[in-house]
């Protein structure tokens, strides 16, 4: 019973000390909004932080977060705007520099947060995939979501809309207990 007691202590400690530190870590980081601590970040996949990227990039899509696709991708994402999924989505010199320069510095090789590490380990060293929804960690967490949930979904129609069915997407969250399949309700696993 001591023992338990002992150990129940150095783990309490611990935790605190954590998450403390995580505390102390994000308030230092969070003034140039171009990262928050640890702690959130392993939680909430990458929250889009930077407004030109917001304000340009969700005009016809939401603002996919950076840590799931890696540098080189957004590299060339952002090289081939002009032509970009059968869009015109150019944007002028000094807001594309900005907003290739955040999402390459947030991008899934710098990012430590769970689903970034997912994400990046189902992808080859040597492909530079333009779509997070083509990489082979999206389609084995999606195989189970059949594609009239999606294709024939008015409020859906594209595995693309992340935010329709995850609804704190936004917000950065992924977490399977968020996701509200549009007309098809809450998902239960
Ligand atoms: C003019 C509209 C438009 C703008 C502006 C736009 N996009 Fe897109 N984007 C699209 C379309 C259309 C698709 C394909 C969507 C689909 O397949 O349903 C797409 C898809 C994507 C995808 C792949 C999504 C996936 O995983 O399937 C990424 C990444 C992306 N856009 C990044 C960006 C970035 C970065 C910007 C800002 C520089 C941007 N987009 C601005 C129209 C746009
Ligand atoms: C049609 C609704 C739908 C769309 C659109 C969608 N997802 Fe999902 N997503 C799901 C469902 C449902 C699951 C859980 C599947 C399961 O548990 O079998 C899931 C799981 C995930 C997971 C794993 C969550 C966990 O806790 O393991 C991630 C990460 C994820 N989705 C990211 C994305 C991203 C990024 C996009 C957009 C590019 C996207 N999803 C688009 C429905 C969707």
């Amino acid at each position: 019973m001591k023992k338990i007691t002992f150990w129940g202590t150095i783990l309490l400690a611990v935790c605190l000390t954590l998450s403390i530190s995580s505390l102390a870590w994000s308030d230092s980081r969070s003034d140039d909004g171009s990262s928050h601590g640890l702690w959130s970040q392993q939680e909430a996949a990458s929250q889009v932080m930077n407004k030109t990227y917001q304000n340009e990039c969700s005009a016809c899509h939401f603002a996919y977060p950076a840590g799931f696709l890696p540098a080189r991708s957004w590299v060339k994402i952002m090289g081939t705007l002009e032509n970009h999924f059968g869009e015109n989505a150019e944007l002028d010199a000094t807001d594309s520099q900005e907003i290739e320069q955040y999402l390459t510095a947030q991008a899934g090789d710098q990012d430590p947060g769970r689903f970034s590490r997912s994400f990046m380990r189902s992808i080859d060293n040597v492909d530079t995939p333009l779509r997070i929804s083509e990489t082979a960690y999206f389609r084995r967490e999606h195989r189970e979501v059949p594609s009239g949930m999606v294709l024939d979904n008015a409020k859906v129609r594209s595995f693309a809309n992340c935010a329709s069915c995850h609804t704190g997407a936004e917000k950065g969250s992924f977490n399977e207990h968020e996701i509200v399949i549009p007309d098809h309700g809450r998902w239960e696993d």
